[in-house]
């Protein structure tokens, strides 16, 4: 079997790539859906929804790799010509749809494999080059465009695979011609096709159209997230919290997953002469983001915003060994538990900049009770403060 086209064939490093693509794509189809409609109501589903994820994420850039290399390989190559050039509708239909397909083989990964980069998600790719990409950032607002990206133009993927996969039944069954053999095993009925055929700009021209259709207008009509910027706002004390930001950093099936409050209001008094003052944050939840698991995090089984909507710290302030701490108790999900909060405080005339974390134990606040053990959802969670005051 020759290795390169012929005018009127597929050689056989074609017809293999052609089929690794086909194979990898619908496998990776219901391994999507398959994740989404898992249930995730115990541990052992978690961990088996996070496995579909990352066999899709996967597949998916397996399928990007053997996407790259059929082009490639495709550009050094003729392309066969159709075997009824004369149905010129027809023709221009499947021709489009080939180049839908190539294109989609190139956007699918590609906005798949943004959308992971960009949020705080907990399925790894499983391969040793890291999870994040340069250049993007982690952002709601950025993973949301991207997911809706990737979902909508599985749409156009899906479409074109069924048209692409009805024309070849067509062609075999009906028309009874060489089109699907030719794919599948390289035999050609036609030995004296003209060959280039595929001069048209019309099929690329159409495909290229759909594609800049569906993309505009995902990005035209794809729901925004809320703006992430915090707000801080200052009660009454001696020092008024101007900016500020507060997140926490859990580590689910093994990933980091860091999540963002959507604002606080804090009283704070402190006299640094003698380094001693008392703080008071209310933290209220709704508007709490953690990338994908939000909806589970906010839900029944962790924070519970239904039934617990804020979070209460106060906090006496004192030096300990040269370190300024906020020693007081925090109240979250309905329960209080002492906790420490180590600072920096950095003071620049009228301007005070904190940092500060604090390592809380979940078990404290009965949170995620019934993931009794480590394996989905540690112990630790990781508090993070970074704030900016002024002298009120
Ligand atoms: C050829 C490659 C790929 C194909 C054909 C594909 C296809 C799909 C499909 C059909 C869905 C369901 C969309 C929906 O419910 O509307 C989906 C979802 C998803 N894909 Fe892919 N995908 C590919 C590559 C990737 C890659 C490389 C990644 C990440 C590295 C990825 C990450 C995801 C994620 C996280 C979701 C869930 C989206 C959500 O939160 O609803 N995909 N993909
Ligand atoms: C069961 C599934 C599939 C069948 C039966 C099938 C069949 C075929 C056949 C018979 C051809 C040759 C058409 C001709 O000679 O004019 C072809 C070409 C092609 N197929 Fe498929 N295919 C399938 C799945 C896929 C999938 C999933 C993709 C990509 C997502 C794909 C992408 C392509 C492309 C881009 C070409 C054009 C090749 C070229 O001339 O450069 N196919 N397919």
């Amino acid at each position: 079997m020759p290795r390169a086209n012929s005018p009127t064939s597929y050689g056989s490093v074609a017809r293999a790539l052609h089929w690794l693509t086909a194979l990898l794509i619908l496998a990776n189809i219901p391994l999507a859906f398959l994740a989404e409609n898992l249930s995730r109501g115990t541990d052992a589903d978690v961990a088996r929804v996070a496995a579909t994820y990352s066999l899709h994420k996967t597949t998916g850039i397996a399928a990007f790799a053997v996407a790259l290399a059929r082009i490639l390989w495709a550009l050094s190559q003729t392309r066969p010509a159709p075997l009824h050039p004369e149905r010129r509708v027809e023709t221009l239909l499947a021709e489009a749809v080939h180049w839908s397909l190539y294109a989609a083989l190139l956007i699918m990964p590609v906005t798949g494999w943004l959308y992971h980069a960009a949020s705080a998600g907990f399925a790894p790719i499983w391969w040793p080059f890291g999870q994040s990409l340069p250049f993007v950032p982690k952002s709601d607002d950025l993973a949301a465009q991207f997911r809706a990206l990737h979902g909508w133009s599985s749409k156009l993927l899906v479409l074109s695979i069924l048209a692409h996969v009805a024309g070849a039944l067509k062609h075999a069954f009906i028309d009874r011609d060489g089109t699907l053999a030719r794919m599948v095993s390289g035999r050609t009925q036609a030995a004296n096709l003209p060959a280039a055929t595929y001069t048209s700009l019309r099929p690329a021209s159409l495909a290229l159209l759909a594609w800049a259709a569906l993309i505009s207008a995902t990005l035209a009509f794809a729901p925004a997230t809320p703006p992430q910027t915090v707000t801080a706002t200052s009660a009454t004390g001696n020092w008024a919290v101007t900016a500020g930001t507060v997140t926490f950093t859990s580590k689910i099936i093994g990933t980091d997953v860091t999540g963002t409050l959507p604002g606080f209001s804090a009283t704070i008094n402190y006299d640094e002469t003698r380094k001693t003052g008392t703080l008071a944050v209310t933290l209220p939840l709704a508007g709490l983001t953690m990338g994908a698991v939000t909806q589970q995090a906010t839900g029944p089984d962790f924070l519970d915003l239904a039934h617990n909507p804020t979070a209460l710290f106060r906090a006496g302030i004192a030096e300990q060994g040269g370190q300024l701490v906020a020693t007081g108790t925090l109240t979250l999900h309905g329960r209080t538990a002492p906790v420490d909060l180590p600072f920096t405080l950095i003071l620049d005339g009228k301007q005070a900049h904190v940092t500060g974390q604090a390592t809380l134990d979940r078990r404290d606040f009965a949170i995620g009770s019934a993931y009794a053990d480590e394996t989905t959802l540690a112990f630790p969670v990781i508090v993070t403060i970074d704030l900016t005051a002024s002298r009120s």
